[in-house]
């Protein structure tokens, strides 16, 4: 049984280097039929494989794909045969550490998909398989060959539009799940997991290999590695801690029903129903006092013994500074109205 597979239209650069890759229809665990398609029509020989098929090759691949239950695959492949662009055919027999751009690629859409979940897949290294590029309104430039790009699309009387500067393109440039609103599409990156209901605002910023299961309101930033739970609320500005740049190892998540304020940020992960006043950033050796009902100091502690514990609200004593933590009594409900157009 193979681990995923992929027919992606991509971009090469100038040496014929792999920039990006587009798969309309990535598929994890393709069954063994497809897998045998690929062996005869395009001499894969196991392993992991990003193989360059030409247009004569996707079209033998078409047509013995038809001879399956794989039919999308195979009208897929009828269109790629057709394609101005390189074609490629990623198989993946394994969940290994990456080796080619296209791999990478695939790994991300299958995320951004909702197939594998943030943490499902191996990613480390990808870093140095993903090529900073320009993400122009005529796709995916080498920055090498951009000044070149440029002045061609004056001298044509066309102006490039440079959208972005980055290793990760935008996610809706290459799928858009079902039942989400993104106002700014350029906050959210390929390989962002984006749960049915979820409305990013303006502010919000899901990262790759990070995002939300369900309904959620985000309004604040998703960091690498993090997921949050269903029915949580991502305050304007806020900040959920990752571990790629200097942050704790522990890893960050956001429970059920869970409301971080605006402008607050947390370093630990949190439980469901829990809450964090506008403004407080609770990183995981800030020092807690643990209130009863009656507002009675029971204990201090340290935020990260607090990881993952229900039902919690956090604030910042407005008299003496001090980060307080209560039972949270009013677990948070997301707006109706406002995810009724998901
Ligand atoms: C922390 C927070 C959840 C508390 O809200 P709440 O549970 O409704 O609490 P209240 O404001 O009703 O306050 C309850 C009591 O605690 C007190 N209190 C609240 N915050 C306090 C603080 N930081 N320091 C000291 N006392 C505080 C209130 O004065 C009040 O006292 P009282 O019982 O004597 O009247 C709220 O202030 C908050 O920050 N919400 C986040 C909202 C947000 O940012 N949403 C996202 C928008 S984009």
């Amino acid at each position: 049984m193979s681990f995923a597979f992929g027919i992606g239209i991509g971009t090469q650069n100038n040496q014929g280097e792999w920039l990006e890759v587009f798969y309309p229809q990535p598929i994890m665990t393709p069954g063994r039929e497809l897998i045998d398609v690929v062996e005869t029509a395009l001499d894969y020989k196991g392993g992991n494989q990003a193989i360059h098929a030409t247009a004569e090759q996707l079209t033998q691949f078409a047509n013995a794909l038809r001879q399956t239950d794989a039919t999308d695959q195979a009208s897929l492949a009828e269109k790629a045969a057709n394609s101005k662009r390189p074609v490629v055919v990623t198989v993946l027999e394994t969940d290994d550490t990456a080796s080619s751009t296209p791999e990478v690629y695939l790994k991300l859409h299958l995320i951004s998909h909702r197939q594998a979940k943030p943490h499902g897949l191996k990613l480390d290294g990808i870093f140095g398989l993903l090529p900073n590029l320009a993400w122009t309104n005529e796709g995916a430039i080498d920055l090498n060959e951009l000044p070149e790009r440029q002045l061609k699309a004056r001298l044509d009387g066309r102006t490039l539009e440079i959208k972005s500067v980055d290793k990760f393109p935008q996610m809706t440039d290459y799928v858009v799940p079902k039942g989400v609103r993104i106002a700014d599409t350029a906050r959210v990156r390929l390989g962002a997991y984006v749960g049915e209901g979820t409305t990013v605002m303006h502010e919000g910023f899901i990262n790759f290999n990070a995002g939300t299961e369900g309904a959620s309101m985000i309004e604040g930033r998703i960091s690498a590695g993090v997921m949050v739970g269903k029915g949580s609320d991502l305050g304007g500005g806020c900040s959920t801690m990752g571990t790629l740049s200097g942050g704790g190892n522990m890893v960050i998540a956001v429970g059920e029903n869970c409301l971080i304020g605006a402008n607050a940020g947390i370093g630990i992960p949190l439980g469901d129903r829990c809450k964090v006043e506008a403004g407080l950033y609770v990183t995981a050796g800030t020092k807690v006092a643990l209130l009863d009902d009656d507002n009675k100091l029971v204990e201090v502690i340290k935020a990260r013994d607090l990881a993952n514990k229900p039902d919690l609200l956090f604030r910042r004593n407005s008299q003496t500074g001090a980060v307080e933590c209560k039972t949270n009594k009013s677990a948070i409900e997301l707006n109706e109205e406002l995810h009724a157009n998901n």
